[in-house]
């Protein structure tokens, strides 16, 4: 049970964007600063099969790897809710493009807030990175980009998630979110 009083939002908080915006790294800063548990998608995907992100797209497929993303989330927010353990998400930059997993996150009342971050500097940051099995070339890159923008755009909130990651998170503890509705 939470304190008496104490009426912040329990709803966890779904951070969604592109692959590159930084939901792992802002979502593991913010959920220390807040004392939250932190969940990231993807790495409860790898650890229950215990293959790669890459490694269940080749071998299995995107739909195989889809319908596992479906079972993580279901599994995350259904265990968030029975512990009462407030939550931050870090999604894949897909899964709100599946219209389960977005009623999923809409059922459960997740505040979804997009970090939003111009394709330039997307580029700049996975270029170097191999584990991102839809990273293919820039123009494939700028079109997924593109297509998405449109479900990123249904998020709650937007923040800009380009500068220091700190920061990042300070914008989203100014969205206003988490604060008290009575003092
Ligand atoms: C995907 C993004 C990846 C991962 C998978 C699919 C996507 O997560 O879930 O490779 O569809 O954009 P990140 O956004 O954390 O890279």
């Amino acid at each position: 049970m939470p304190p008496a009083g104490d009426t912040r939002t329990r709803k966890p908080i779904g951070l969604t964007g592109f692959m590159g915006s930084g939901k792992t790294t802002i979502g593991r800063l913010l959920a220390q600063h807040l004392g939250w548990h932190f969940v990231d998608l993807d790495t409860r995907i790898e650890e229950r099969t215990g293959l790669s992100i890459p490694a269940i797209f080749e071998r299995l497929g995107e739909p195989a790897f889809r319908e596992m993303e479906f079972e993580a989330l279901e599994r995350s927010l259904g265990e968030a809710a029975e512990s009462g353990r407030r939550a931050v998400l870090a999604l894949g930059g897909g899964t709100i493009v599946q219209p389960r997993s977005l009623a999923l996150l809409r059922s459960a009342a997740c505040t979804l807030v997009w970090l939003e971050c111009p394709v330039e500097e997307l580029l700049a940051r996975c270029a170097t990175i191999t584990n991102r099995p839809l990273f293919r070339d820039e123009a494939s890159f700028r079109r997924l980009y593109a297509e998405r923008l449109p479900f990123y755009q249904q998020a709650d909130f937007r923040v800009d998630s380009t500068g220091d990651p700190r920061h990042v998170v300070e914008r989203i503890l100014g969205l206003g979110i988490f604060e008290r509705v009575i003092a």
